[in-house]
């Protein structure tokens, strides 16, 4: 079975939603795989999985890992894994260095990288010698130490007509989509009207050209934070404490395991042991 290439990713816009979730693992990959078109290894799974502040102490080797699980667990999808905090800001040789690491030890169709006009010469670098670019505008999560904090972006008149700067040279610089985070809805449906490749918004209106948002976020499994443009489809966190209870109280009432869970027992009704 073939996956969904970036250029497939490129062509629906205009023509039909592009629909994506962050996955990190191999199970939660399988699960989702049927269902989207593009999965995200996201640089979220250092606050999701990790418990961290902030996605800035996450690592290549982390992302390296987590993307090789994700195409473990999925066939169909279109996997784009993202770049780290330090992996590609210094100079577009080792954003090249570090990306081609990706490409190579996972397998992945492209990576994303968080940056508007300053990042548009390694775009450009990376897409010419073969590596498809997801940018990452608007609101810039490895940029929260600078930027502070999370916030809605494009309010400001100087801040709108930035962040429709980056979205032209992230476009012109060769990326096959963007993502666009945390960005008003007006400056969302400018950008998705100006640049001739796909916007997927997280935190950025309908108007987009396709939607992402954190599988933990959606399902109810990241219990720290519930953002506003989030929006929750089912709340497995609560079964997932429900279930831990249920064990708990069993493995203390001596009712679990039962004599079906044992080797070398003869239950009744088994044949095997
Ligand atoms: O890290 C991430 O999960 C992301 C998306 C939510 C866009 O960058
Ligand atoms: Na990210």
């Amino acid at each position: 079975q073939k996956r969904i290439s970036v250029p497939q990713i490129r062509a629906m816009k205009g023509a039909t939603p592009i629909v994506s979730l962050t996955a990190y693992t191999a199970p939660t990959a399988a699960l989702l795989d049927d269902h989207v078109d593009l999965l995200l290894v996201g640089d979220s799974l250092g606050m999701v999985l990790y418990g961290m502040e902030t996605t800035v102490g996450v690592t290549l080797d982390m992302m390296i890992a987590h993307g090789q699980a994700v195409m473990r667990g999925s066939q169909r999808a279109c996997v784009i894994v993202d770049m780290p905090f330090g992996s590609y800001q210094e100079s577009k040789e080792t954003a090249f260095r570090n990306a081609a690491r990706v490409m190579q030890d996972v397998g992945c169709a492209g990576v994303k990288m968080e940056g508007g006009e300053e990042l548009a010469e390694t775009i450009a670098f990376l897409t010419a010698r073969g590596i498809p670019v997801l940018g990452h505008i608007g609101l810039m999560p490895q940029s929260v130490n600078t930027a502070g904090g999370f916030r809605a972006f494009g309010r400001a008149e100087d801040e709108a007509a930035q962040i429709l700067r980056d979205a032209n040279a992230v476009a012109a610089a060769g990326a096959f989509a963007m993502v666009i985070e945390g960005t008003i809805e007006p400056l969302a449906r400018k950008v998705t009207e100006t640049v001739p490749i796909p916007t997927i918004g997280i935190g950025a209106s309908p108007a987009c050209d396709g939607q992402i948002l954190v599988t933990e976020d959606v399902v109810g499994l990241f219990a720290a934070f519930k953002p506003k443009f989030v929006r929750r489809y089912a709340e497995l966190g609560n079964g997932l404490a429900a279930a831990t209870r249920s064990y708990a109280d069993d493995v203390r009432a001596r009712r679990f395991p039962a004599l079906e869970h044992c080797f070398g027992v003869k239950a009744p009704g088994s044949t095997a042991s």
